[in-house]
């Protein structure tokens, strides 16, 4: 089973999609195993956007995601990567998929909604920057029999 990062940004929570997001996820089967709000502080941002270090859109999102408390989670299922980056849809909402979270609720690239990590490596990473070990819980769900063979 994989394990995937996923946070709503500041703009999800300051309109209210915390619960449409989350019900999303969850109806597709993958399993919330970490949950968290928190204020990410400069430290913080620099480290989970060091990949874009030097762009030209590193600042603004540093900033951004400082700006308003954010929802951290922690998601678990098969492909889940792969499964959370296909729901949340493509970078730039203009070019994400309609039924996809940013092709439904976003319009901007810099006010997206929602992080998913991009790779297992990229949520091992993350997952630890955010959560401690014992802030991850590994439990049997009803309906885990019935999400795959
Ligand atoms: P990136 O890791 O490329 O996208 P994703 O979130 O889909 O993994 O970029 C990180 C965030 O940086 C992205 O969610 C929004 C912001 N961003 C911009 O504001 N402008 C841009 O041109 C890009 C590429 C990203
Ligand atoms: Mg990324």
């Amino acid at each position: 089973m994989e394990r995937t990062f996923l946070m709503l940004k500041p703009d999800a929570v300051q309109r209210g999609l915390v619960g449409e997001i989350i019900a999303r996820l969850e109806k597709k089967g993958l399993k919330l195993v970490a949950l968290k709000m928190l204020k990410v502080d400069r430290a913080l941002a620099e480290e989970h956007y060091r990949e874009h270090r030097g762009k030209s859109f590193f600042e603004p999102t540093v900033q951004y995601i400082m700006s308003s408390p954010v929802i951290a989670m922690v998601w678990e299922g098969k492909n889940a990567v792969a499964q959370a980056r296909l729901l949340m849809g493509a970078t730039n909402p203009l070019n994400a998929d309609p039924g996809s979270i940013r092709g439904s609720y976003a319009l901007d690239i810099s006010r997206n909604v929602i992080h998913g990590s991009d790779s297992l490596e990229s949520a091992e990473r993350e997952i630890s920057l955010y959560f401690r070990p014992e802030e991850i819980f590994s439990y049997p769900k009803a309906g885990d029999d019935w999400l795959s063979e």
